[in-house]
């Protein structure tokens, strides 16, 4: 942070105590329902999903058009205020909030439509949607596009920052099926991003949308639902740490062999029952021929020992694979958000450098002594991104902001205080910080790997490279261009 952002700041900061006024009768004038601080419905409406964060935004306004977003925008800078979109909510470290206090809200949960044209198999998605309610109205057409399992996750933010889902080795991530972009910008100019109009725009939305802009819609190509999908889930309960990390190992390099691009899976490590051992899980999905799902496996599955359990699961239609993985109900509006307290920290391998035995079993032995005494509730899962025939990783890594394509495991490591609710204990924070330490201290210093925007953690150092690689230098001298007096900040948003 440069000495000249911390006055702006400064005043950005010193004119919201004097905004709240002046804001109401702008944004109630304009007919924008808006909730304030002393407002009933004020703490429901500034609630964050991980409850680690209490935030006090100075406003959360709804808009129902874009030009209701430029409206709020205007009046936010009549107000010296910093404004934020929040999508779904599920930011983990509230930055949908704002990620700190004093900022406009606008919150898209009023923008829900879902336009789609058979003719040309695409869709407008407005970005108040959420992902089960997104693959609910694809698939009654039909059709689908690659996103994450909770259902509940807004597509707002999750497709601002990458969207990874078990469709994603085939289909790419979500931000992939991206061609247009509605948006409103800092000075409050509606526009649509194409690649003939505003590329650069389109280019810094599709992996850092929420410092350049609010965006309104997204206009996606679609995918034709496969005809046969199922789910396979296999435990291993009881596992010593060194078989633990020789598994981990050789489904790395079973990855690393590229399995066939419907193939989709993560390990899933959770705490072992003893001191030294872990429960070791394999979650994975198969779009292809019916079948074909185990065999695929299989040259993995001859290195293991033999499963504690393992069951296909799903009824081998694609919607019902995308329930199974969800575990709620895909139609959002017939489920109650629900919240946790919780660190979590993310990691990226890159595949032209993958992980020794000594990294993962380094990894193994750490999560079976210090994840059996930690009184959190933790999992690590370890998502296959690349390896040859994975769709993410034949776009370049300079394609679109979203940088971190090269890499073959998105490793989301996660700890919850005990009951789900605040205090989240002080030792958390170094328990899960040492669970990626104990693979990247392992590993040569000069390895490069990454970390992820959509697991976005406020305590990383050096996160402009974690997270953004060789694109930072661009997307900061287009902050520049697009945002210069800096309105879209938040902790992590890119800094001129
Ligand atoms: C239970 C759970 C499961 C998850 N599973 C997956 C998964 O399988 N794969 C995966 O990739 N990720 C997954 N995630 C992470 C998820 O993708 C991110 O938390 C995502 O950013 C949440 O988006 P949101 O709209 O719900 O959150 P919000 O808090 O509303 O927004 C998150 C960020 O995006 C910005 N943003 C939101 N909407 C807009 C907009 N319209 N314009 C500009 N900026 C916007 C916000 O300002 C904020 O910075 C999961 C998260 C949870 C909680
Ligand atoms: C935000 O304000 C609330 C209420 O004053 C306070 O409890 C909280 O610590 C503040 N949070 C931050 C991040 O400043
Ligand atoms: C590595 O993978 C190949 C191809 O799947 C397999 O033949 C070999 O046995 C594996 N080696 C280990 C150590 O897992
Ligand atoms: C979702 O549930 C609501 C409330 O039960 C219902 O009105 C709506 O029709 C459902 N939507 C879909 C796509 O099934
Ligand atoms: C990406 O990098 C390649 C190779 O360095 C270069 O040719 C290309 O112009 C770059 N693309 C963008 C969008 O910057
Ligand atoms: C708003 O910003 C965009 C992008 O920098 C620019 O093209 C446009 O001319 C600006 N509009 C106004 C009214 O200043």
């Amino acid at each position: 942070m440069t000495p000249l952002r911390n006055v702006v700041v400064f005043v950005v900061a010193l004119g919201s105590r004097f905004a709240s006024a002046d804001l109401n009768s702008e944004l109630t004038g304009a007919g924008v329902r808006a909730v304030f601080p002393g407002d009933s419905n004020y703490a429901s409406a500034s609630a964050a999903f991980n409850l680690r964060f209490t935030l006090e935004p100075t406003a959360i306004a709804y808009p129902t058009t874009p030009e209701d977003v430029s409206t709020i925008i205007q009046a936010g800078i009549d107000n010296n205020l910093q404004m934020v979109a929040r999508g779904g909510g599920h930011s983990y470290v509230a930055n949908g909030l704002g990620g700190k206090n004093g900022s406009l809200v606008i919150d898209m949960s009023s923008m829900k439509s879902i336009t789609i044209d058979t003719a040309s198999n695409t869709a407008v998605i407005e970005t108040g949607n959420r992902l089960g309610d997104v693959a609910l109205a694809l698939n009654a057409a039909g059709r689908a596009m690659p996103h994450g399992t909770c259902s509940s996750v807004g597509i707002g933010g999750h497709s601002a920052f990458g969207g990874y889902g078990f469709t994603s080795r085939q289909w790419g991530l979500a931000l992939d099926t991206i061609f247009a972009i509605n948006a409103v910008l800092a000075n409050g100019t509606i526009v649509r991003a194409t690649q003939d109009s505003y590329p650069d725009l389109l280019w810094a939305l599709k992996g850092a949308a929420p410092s350049f802009a609010i965006t309104t819609s997204i206009e996606v190509n679609t995918y034709a639902a496969p005809s046969y999908a199922v789910v396979m889930e296999y435990t291993w309960s009881n596992m010593d740490y060194k078989t633990a990390g020789q598994s981990m190992y050789s489904f790395q390099n079973f990855s690393l062999s590229g399995p066939a691009s419907p193939f989709a899976g993560e390990l899933v490590i959770t705490k072992g029952s003893q001191e030294g051992q872990v429960t070791f899980g394999f979650t994975g999905a198969w779009y292809g021929e019916e079948g074909s799902a185990t065999s695929t496996l299989q040259p993995w599955l001859d290195t293991m020992p033999a499963p504690t359990t393992s069951s296909p699961l799903g009824d081998g239609s694609y919607i019902g694979t995308v329930a199974q993985l969800s575990g709620t109900s895909l139609n959002t509006s017939q489920t109650a958000d629900s919240s946790d307290t919780f660190y979590a920290k993310s990691l990226m391998t890159p595949e032209d450098e993958p992980m020794s035995l000594e990294a993962c079993t380094a990894f193994m032995q750490y999560l079976s002594t210090e994840g059996f005494s930690s009184d959190t509730n933790w999992f690590v899962q370890v998502e296959l991104y690349g390896g040859p025939n994975s769709k993410i990783r034949e776009i370049p890594n300079n394609a679109t902001a979203f940088s971190r394509r090269d890499a073959l495991f998105t490793f989301q490591l996660y700890a919850s205080s005990s009951d789900a609710l605040p205090p989240y204990p002080e030792a958390g924070f170094t328990f899960v910080d040492n669970m990626v330490t104990s693979v990247t201290s392992n590993m040569p210093s000069a390895w490069n790997y990454g970390a992820y925007t959509n697991y976005i953690d406020d305590q990383l150092e050096n996160w402009e490279t974690l997270y953004f690689s060789d694109n930072y230098p661009r997307l900061q001298s287009l902050k520049k261009q697009l945002d210069p007096q800096g309105l879209f900040m938040f902790p992590t948003s890119i800094e001129e």
